[in-house]
């Protein structure tokens, strides 16, 4: 089993949509018992909150429509067992990597570095552009699945 944690900072726009997103690719590739997937924040601030409007409102035009059991929460512990730990923005790599400290945990990164770029998905939060985020969180999610499809080779 290959572990997956989706991380950003309120966990209720970016890492939500990269889980569901993700969760819908690796169904098409019939690897869902093989990988698990799972999305926290780095902050407490939404703790409980169901997933924005914006972000089911962009998924469900890809007909992504099923958000049950998904409130935010923030990082804890156990994530540290995932595999992968993928933040959104350099924000969040930077507080991923104070809450692990020196423990052992699975490899730290941004999103789009599995597609070979340096660069962070934009808050929607703050820029209202989910489709915009959509898009960069699929090729993020398209180039990680390629990964772990080696991985498990
Ligand atoms: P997210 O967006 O990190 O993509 O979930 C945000 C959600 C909430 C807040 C900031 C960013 N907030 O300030 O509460």
């Amino acid at each position: 089993m290959i572990k997956v944690l989706f991380v950003c900072l309120g966990n209720i726009c970016r890492s939500p949509m990269a889980e569901a997103v993700f969760r819908q690719l690796v169904n098409e590739a019939g690897l869902e018992h093989k990988v698990q997937i799972d999305s926290a924040a780095t902050s407490s601030w939404e703790h409980g909150n169901p997933v924005h409007p914006g972000t089911r409102n962009e998924l469900s035009k890809v007909g992504i429509t099923n958000f049950d059991n998904m409130y935010s929460r923030p990082l804890n512990d156990n994530d540290l067992t995932a595999d992968y730990i993928i933040g959104m923005d350099k924000s969040n790599i930077n507080n991923i990597k104070r809450f692990i400290g020196n423990r052992p945990s699975g490899e730290v990164r941004m999103l789009l570095e599995y597609a070979g770029e340096d660069r962070e998905i934009t808050d929607p939060w703050y820029t209202e552009k989910f489709d915009v985020t959509y898009r960069d969180i699929l090729k993020g999610c398209t180039a990680l699945l390629e990964k772990i499809k080696n991985d498990l080779q």
